[in-house]
């Protein structure tokens, strides 16, 4: 089969695991297949700007081990970036550079918001393969995303250091993890640590329900509680408001906000807190955990997965089946199409097998 010229970004957050899936496309296209491998610098901002590096063998070698992405990454999307203070649609432009070096497809690892850029680029023509990846794990049509496991190890770790303390002072630590909109990431996290309470954003809670269960652990002879909380977790009546917001600003014809969840989360942690002190009389104290969820080095759990992922992609691509995301289904990985990918979440079931379990040991989801 003739020689592959390939592209491949990433783009969105960057999380643990990106340069080991980067790894296993490149060496996998190169010396498995023989192809050429370009990568473009800052995500799809990159591709506009016709910024390249080249993926030779060096390049490629001693990343597997290495967090962030060596690549660089942006949340920019190629049908709005912001251009001399102005929003533009640049997507001819990344077409352009795609044909300007020949390529035969684009790989590009992220999201869900990258799968739907990726997908907009697929509907220009352009041969399209995506990897899911994230540590929210909210890809929709994979089992799992690289990256989920590292932060989730960070996140128990976390909660794990956070007991001593807590149990020290008899006090309520409030733990907020990240995860956008989804709770898969704190669910892991808390059922690994053992945390208390689990407030999820697919659960909405309500703060007598969490002050109860911290109650009743003080009576119980446990004077301390973890409360593992999703950044976006909401309470029954928050979630109540933002609805009856949505509906007036859908009757006054404006477009409802895309991430609503998002503003008040920090502060939400921090309200929760205070809310627990006053209610429960117990010294409460907030960690957010943030970016280093995201940092350091994958563990080998999310390598082996990012190196399985990028060489089967290797391999779709000499089979040149194009327009799909790599995804993990059981013990396989196998190609889904972008098409059915693009523009969807993959939240947590309430009733999830997780859920249940964290249920059975006396986990409190504020419901
Ligand atoms: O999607 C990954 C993620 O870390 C989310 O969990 C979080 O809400 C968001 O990115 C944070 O984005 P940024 O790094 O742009 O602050």
């Amino acid at each position: 089969m003739a020689q592959k010229a390939i592209g491949i970004l990433t783009s969105g957050g960057d999380c643990p695991g990106l340069n080991a899936a980067i790894r296993g496309v490149g060496k996998a296209v190169r010396g498995a297949f023989d192809n050429q491998i370009i990568g473009f610098r800052d995500g799809f901002r990159g591709m506009v700007e016709n910024r390249i590096v080249r993926l030779d063998n060096m390049a490629l070698s001693g990343i597997l081990t290495l967090g962030g992405t060596i690549l660089g990454t942006s949340r920019e999307k190629p049908h709005m970036m912001p251009v001399g203070g102005r929003t533009m649609d640049m997507t001819d432009v990344a077409v352009d550079t795609y044909h300007r070096h020949h390529l035969d497809v684009l790989v590009c690892l992220g999201g869900g918001g990258t799968q739907k850029n990726a997908y907009r680029l697929q509907k220009k023509g352009l041969n399209i393969i995506t990897l899911p990846k994230t540590i929210d794990n909210d890809v929709w049509g994979t089992d799992v995303t690289f990256g989920f496991d590292t932060a989730m190890g960070i996140a128990a770790e976390a909660i794990d250091r956070l007991h001593t303390t807590a149990e020290s002072h008899h006090r309520v630590i409030v733990v907020e993890i990240m995860g956008h909109n989804a709770g898969w990431l704190t669910l892991g996290a808390g059922i690994a640590g053992g945390a208390d309470v689990i407030l999820i954003p697919e659960i909405p809670y309500d703060i007598e329900s969490v002050a109860d269960a911290v109650l009743g652990r003080s009576r119980a002879g446990k004077r301390f509680s973890i409360i593992a909380m999703a950044e976006g977790a909401l309470s029954a009546e928050q979630v109540e408001a933002q609805k009856e917001a949505e509906k007036k600003k859908k009757k006054k014809g404006k477009k409802a906000s895309p991430e609503p969840h998002m503003l008040p989360a920090e502060a939400a942690s921090v309200h929760l807190a205070r809310q627990l002190q006053e209610m429960t009389g117990l010294d409460a104290r907030v960690t957010a955990l943030g970016h280093l969820q995201r940092g350091g080095v994958p563990s080998p759990t999310d390598r082996l997965l990012a190196t399985r992922l990028g060489t089967t992609c290797a391999e779709l691509i000499e089979k040149e089946k194009y327009g799909v995301m790599v995804a993990v289904k059981g013990e396989k990985c196998k190609p889904v199409p972008l098409a059915d990918v693009a523009g969807k979440l993959k939240l947590v079931p309430p009733d999830h097998a997780w859920v249940k379990s964290a249920r059975f040991v006396g986990t409190c989801f504020g419901d």
